[in-house]
């Protein structure tokens, strides 16, 4: 449970806001490499942390993420001509380059030093991994470019996609890192979803559906282990990696690519759920990409043409009660991500801390919270918060069987670090 305070400080993202000012000390992901695909393409709008934006690539192929509103008179620049290495209004005709340095002012060409003196907010936007990144912090604060290793490792081993949800960035994270969940919500599932069956470790979470949770703090965030009856009075260990403000890295399940996610606030009242699949050590499968275009996995089917789920809350998630009803599912709604989606939803846009009834099970929440106001207390001293550091980026999830005696924290010691070209700790 938080006080209100407490609740507003963690969900609340905009400009001059603490929490605002910890998600601007990291790069975040912005949009995918597809939202910008050639030079002079039409520009795309960008809301995040609360921030309005336009994205664009120009002539010669730079990106630029600029204020979507024109210095003139607040035009959107989403109606903009994307010609000669600039954004132009085109109310009257003043264009800004990526930088949001405006170049030409028309009306003013008997003085052209004016527009020298015009220019809009701007933030640098990157592509690396298959996702372009975007750092809206002080300048002089700029971190190193990110080094989660799923945007390190080859094209061929690694697909992201995102979708827009309908609800506060925190409630969608801890779905993130509340693996208790799994043996209920997503138990029709675990042995049928093309990304997730097969894996022994499935037999381990549907036999035991009273995991005991440990949760030690790491360099970047959290270790949240899960520990499952295994044979012989062993324990299935998953390991969630939690790295500040909003990573998360799920345990993988047998040879299957491992997954995971970013919930990047769009405003208090909504998100982008980023949706990371990976394979360390090899390509994904054609039968494995196919799979996560067309929405299995923890991807999910959109609108055509947007990054709205197809299974949204205007038309109830598709519920399906003859599927709750049998078993097939055990929630109604179709899929691993709009399963976890519509319940996260379906607490309103902000839930309401002060009224929640927490348990063991949710010891992961409750030490994110208390690591995530913490680190929006180091922010407001200038410090850097963990996550920032790209060494805190190099991790990796675990499952693994490890005897009684032995803690996690040393059986998967080496398992935890990203390692390049070795193999990961699964079962
Ligand atoms: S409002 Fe953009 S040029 Fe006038
Ligand atoms: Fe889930």
């Amino acid at each position: 449970m938080l006080r209100k305070e407490q609740n507003d400080l963690l969900t609340q993202t905009g400009p001059d806001t603490p929490m605002g000012r910890l998600f601007r000390s990291s790069w975040i992901p912005a949009l995918l490499p597809e939202e910008l695909p050639e030079n002079e393409c039409p520009p795309v709008r960008v809301k995040l942390l609360s921030e309005r934006l336009v994205a664009f690539r120009d002539t010669e192929g730079r990106l630029g993420l600029i204020d979507e509103f024109c210095a003139h008179r607040g035009i959107s620049l989403w109606f903009g001509r994307n010609e000669d290495c600039g954004l132009r209004c085109p109310y009257h005709g003043w264009k800004f380059d990526v930088t949001g340095q405006c170049t030409d002012i028309p009306s003013e060409a008997m003085n052209p030093g004016f527009a020298t003196k015009v220019k809009l907010k701007s933030y640098p936007l990157v592509e690396r991994g298959g996702v372009l990144w975007t750092y809206m912090g002080p300048p002089e604060k700029q971190p190193p470019l990110p080094e989660w290793e799923f945007c390190t490792v080859p094209p061929s081993q690694s697909y992201t996609s995102k979708r827009i949800q309908e609800c506060n960035w925190l409630q969608s994270m801890e779905g993130g890192i509340d693996s208790s969940h799994v043996s209920f919500l997503h138990r029709g599932d675990i042995n049928s979803d093309p990304l997730f069956k097969g894996a022994k470790g499935n037999q381990y979470n549907l036999a035991d559906a009273r995991p005991v949770f440990e949760v030690v703090e790491s360099p970047g965030g959290l270790y949240i282990g899960a520990r499952r009856n295994a044979e012989n009075g062993n324990y299935y260990w998953r390991i969630t990696q939690y790295v500040l403000p909003s990573f998360t890295m799920i345990a993988p399940r047998g040879n299957h690519p491992v997954h995971g996610h970013f919930w990047i606030p769009i405003d208090d009242d909504n998100c982008w759920t980023w949706s990371f699949d990976f394979h360390p050590t090899r390509a994904l499968t054609d039968a494995e990409f196919a799979a996560m275009r067309s929405g299995q996995g923890i991807h999910v089917k959109l609108i055509p043409g947007t990054y709205r789920p197809l299974a949204n809350k205007d038309n109830d998630y598709l519920m399906d009660r003859e599927a709750q009803k049998a078993g097939r599912t055990y929630s109604g709604v179709e899929g691993f991500g709009m399963q976890d989606a519509s319940l996260q939803e379906s607490m309103g846009p902000i839930v309401d801390r002060t009224k929640e009834t927490l348990v063991s099970t949710d010891s992961g929440i409750i030490m994110a919270r208390q690591r995530l106001l913490r680190a929006a207390t180091l922010v407001e001293k200038g410090e850097t918060p963990p996550g920032v550091d790209t060494a805190h980026q190099r991790v990796r999830s675990v499952s693994i069987v490890l005897p009684p005696d032995q803690p996690y924290k040393d059986g998967a010691r080496e398992a935890l670090i990203a390692n390049p070209g070795v193999a990961p700790s699964t079962v």
